[in-house]
């Protein structure tokens, strides 16, 4: 009985791995962010009104709505997913928000950020990595970057903020970067 969950591990290993290889463009899944966590990022990204904000990998849409709805910023999220894409669209659509937020169905790596003011990112590691080439060449001078949970190796963060608890036992890391 003991090798049961030994089994079922490497099961779960083997399909991940067969899910990643047909899914090379996947740089994270989805997880979502605590809504009490984005509005952090999104004021430790100084984020205003009338900005562009970028959301990496925008998930169910909640970063991209809540800096249209409460910051008053035009927002924009990348989804690779299409049932996520769907979801969070209709969900701008519901809300009366398309004039200020959409939601791309693409890949990250396949987009445009010179306009940003302000990018959001919940990614992985080795995601970061990827990205950072692009967004080195692309962004402004003065671009604000947040980054949930993972650093960017080779950047230095100009603040660093930590939740120990988000009422939900987890806690929570976010840089801030600046170009
Ligand atoms: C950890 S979740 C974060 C979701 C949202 N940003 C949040 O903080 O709640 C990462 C999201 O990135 C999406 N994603 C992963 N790779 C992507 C890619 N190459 N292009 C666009 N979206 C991608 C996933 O489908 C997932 O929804």
């Amino acid at each position: 009985m003991k090798t049961l969950p030994i089994v079922g591990t490497a099961l779960l290993l083997v399909v991940t791995a067969l899910a990643q290889e047909k899914k090379p463009d996947k740089l994270a899944p989805y997880y979502p962010t605590p809504e009490s966590v984005v509005e952090k990022m999104l004021k430790l990204g100084e984020l205003k009104r009338g900005e562009r904000m970028f959301d990496l990998g925008s998930g169910d849409g909640r970063v991209v709505i809540m800096a249209a709805q409460k910051f008053g910023a035009t927002a924009t999220g990348i989804e690779i997913d299409g049932d996520l894409w769907k979801q969070s669209s209709a969900k701008i659509r519901s809300l009366g928000l398309e004039k200020n937020a959409r939601i791309i169905q693409g890949n990250i790596l396949a987009q445009n950020y010179s306009s940003a003011d302000v990018i959001c990112v919940y990614l992985l590691p080795g995601s970061n990595d990827k990205v950072r080439p692009m967004l080195e060449k692309q962004l402004k001078k003065g671009t604000r970057i947040v980054s949930h949970d993972f650093e960017f190796a080779g950047w230095k963060p100009e603040k660093t903020e930590t939740i120990d608890d988000d009422g939900e036992g987890r806690s929570h890391t976010l840089y801030l970067y600046r170009r």
